[in-house]
């Protein structure tokens, strides 16, 4: 399936010359309800031309226009009429490009720097005369180009942003999509609506619409389509926007493989019946992973088969269900985006489709290859699923087993699923559900001696895991109020059997990872 928008939908291209800089203009310019595609700086003006954008943004970049091999631009996309913002690296290759002077500047501007806007901009409307913005640089641009004019500058920057109205073409050197930026919303709203006259059409309902509409064509009206669901936000509102798109011809299956936390299943199958259908097949698969992870107690052994298992069980009940032509995934658009902005799809996490054998073959329906995760969680909360599936924490496939170190026993996914579920209700009552990113138990396979009620006792020790995180590439322990770690200690010690010691895991990662295992 291909990530190109349908053509009447206001678009604008993200040419990616470094993959954070575009992943987060996308993002803004999508705040600013007008969505983006990022491409990569091979586009040609004739795909340009397809792809019809109301506007181009050129992204920054770690290269120096100068090097060679850093990469240029088609020329004819500047010849098109279609506005164009170059940011950064993507200011320095429009100077570079049209015939104005890049070098290295006196000083590298690094961080929080001020500019002064010195000439009349529609880029700068509504904003005051000096500004605080977030540099990141080494070279600048010296001169501009013949017909620009320099609207703004800094200390080193004699060129901070120049533009070329008629034409359309602006450049600016500092980056308007960090938060360190704070007239940087403005600036990219008044490209957007005032330069490229956008109208902002992309809002969660139309996203949903559009996203049921796609898949209703791709499917047809005949084919029936499977989907595993884990009772996460991506695989739910996939669910649910292809039920919306096909009614009972979608199947769902979700497999209960005895690894889920506290009232997980329950949950799951409420949610799906109230707000996405009744077509969800329940497989009741505990005794078989059970039986397969005995004694096993190497993390990546544990994935290995974990992973073996859900394909095994996931083949037999889509033999039984089927025949499916299409098989609906919860891809999201970070995983599409390559560091050059291809849009080659990479399956992740075992615990769904990636290890499924090649004699299963389907088609792929992924009707959230388009978004980003807050986009994601937007539309769940469109389409009406419930907050506890929303905001639901990230959950790893293999579930309890990576949070038991050592092997997996009946009697220690009791221990570790009753301290779990403490862990979270408090951190949940305290009203910091959203604030964090993982809260969670994790047994440990020490034992220690304690003491109750003149008793000396000998047993486990559980830790407790909670962190803050943008996407779990980093993250860093959160600082729990006391009273929140003491509540979480005193009941989990009173009230889960085997447990008389809590220690907290102040840990960042990395060097650490957020799971233990
Ligand atoms: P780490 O522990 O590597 O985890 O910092 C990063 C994020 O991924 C989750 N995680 C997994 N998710 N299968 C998954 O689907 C796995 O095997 C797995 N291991 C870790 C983890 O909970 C965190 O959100």
């Amino acid at each position: 399936m291909s990530v190109t928008p349908v053509p009447e939908q206001e678009n604008v291209l993200i040419f990616n010359f470094g993959a954070q800089y575009a992943q987060l203009i996308a993002r803004r310019v999508r705040e600013l309800h007008v969505h983006s595609e990022i491409v990569p700086p091979t586009t040609t003006a004739e795909r340009v031309g397809e792809l019809a954008p109301k506007g181009i943004i050129l992204s920054g970049g770690p290269a120096s226009v100068y090097q060679q091999g850093a990469p240029g631009l088609d020329s004819r996309v500047l010849e098109m009429g279609v506005p164009v913002l170059g940011i950064c690296y993507g200011e320095q290759l429009l100077a570079h490009m049209l015939g104005g002077r890049v070098g290295p500047g006196q000083t590298k501007e690094y961080g929080r720097t001020e500019i002064e806007i010195v000439g009349p901009s529609v880029l700068f409307a509504g904003l005051q005369r000096h500004l605080d913005c977030w540099m990141s640089h080494g070279d600048i641009v010296l001169e501009a180009p013949p017909g620009f004019s320099v609207t703004a500058r800094s200390a080193n920057s004699p060129a901070a942003a120049i533009e070329n109205p008629q034409q359309k073409i602006f450049g600016i050197q500092f980056h308007p999509e960090v938060s360190h930026t704070p007239f940087g919303r403005q600036l990219l709203a008044n490209f957007l609506y005032q330069v490229c006259g956008c109208k902002g059409e992309w809002t969660a309902r139309s996203i949903a619409e559009r996203a049921v509409e796609q898949v209703r064509d791709q499917v047809g009206e005949r084919a029936r389509v499977l989907c595993a669901v884990s009772g996460g936000i991506d695989s739910m509102l996939t669910a649910a926007l292809v039920a919306r798109a096909v009614g009972e011809r979608l199947t769902s299956v979700f497999v209960d493989h005895g690894l889920l936390r506290k009232g997980e299943r329950e949950e799951v199958v409420e949610a799906y019946e109230r707000h996405i259908g009744p077509n969800l097949r329940v497989v009741d698969a505990k005794r078989r992973f059970l039986e397969r992870l005995r004694g096993v107690a190497d993390p990546e052994q544990k994935r290995k088969v974990i992973g073996e298992e859900f394909v095994a069980v996931f083949e037999e009940e889509a033999s039984r269900l089927g025949p499916f032509e299409f098989l609906a995934q919860g891809t999201l658009y970070p995983d599409v985006v390559e560091s050059g902005g291809g849009v080659t799809a990479r399956i992740k996490g075992h615990h769904n489709v990636a290890g499924l054998p090649e004699r299963m073959q389907f088609r792929l329906v992924e009707p959230l290859r388009n978004l980003f995760k807050d986009e994601v969680r937007r539309l769940g909360e469109e389409v009406g699923l419930p907050e506890s599936i929303v905001w639901r924490q990230p959950f790893p496939g293999p579930g309890l087993a990576v949070r038991i170190i050592g092997a997996v026993t009946e009697e220690r996914l009791e221990t570790v699923r009753e301290a779990d579920a403490i862990v979270r209700e408090e951190v949940k009552r305290a009203g910091l559900t959203r604030e964090i990113f993982q809260a969670f138990a994790v047994l440990t396979p020490v034992q220690s001696v304690g003491v109750m009620g003149d008793q000396r006792t000998y047993r486990n020790v559980l830790a407790v895991r909670a962190v803050t995180s943008e996407d779990a590439m980093t993250a860093e322990w959160a600082r729990l109020p006391y009273e929140v770690l003491a509540r979480i200690s005193n009941r989990i010690i009173n009230e889960v059997p085997g447990v008389n010691r809590v220690v907290y895991d102040i840990s960042s990662k990395p060097p650490a990872t957020i799971d233990w295992e």
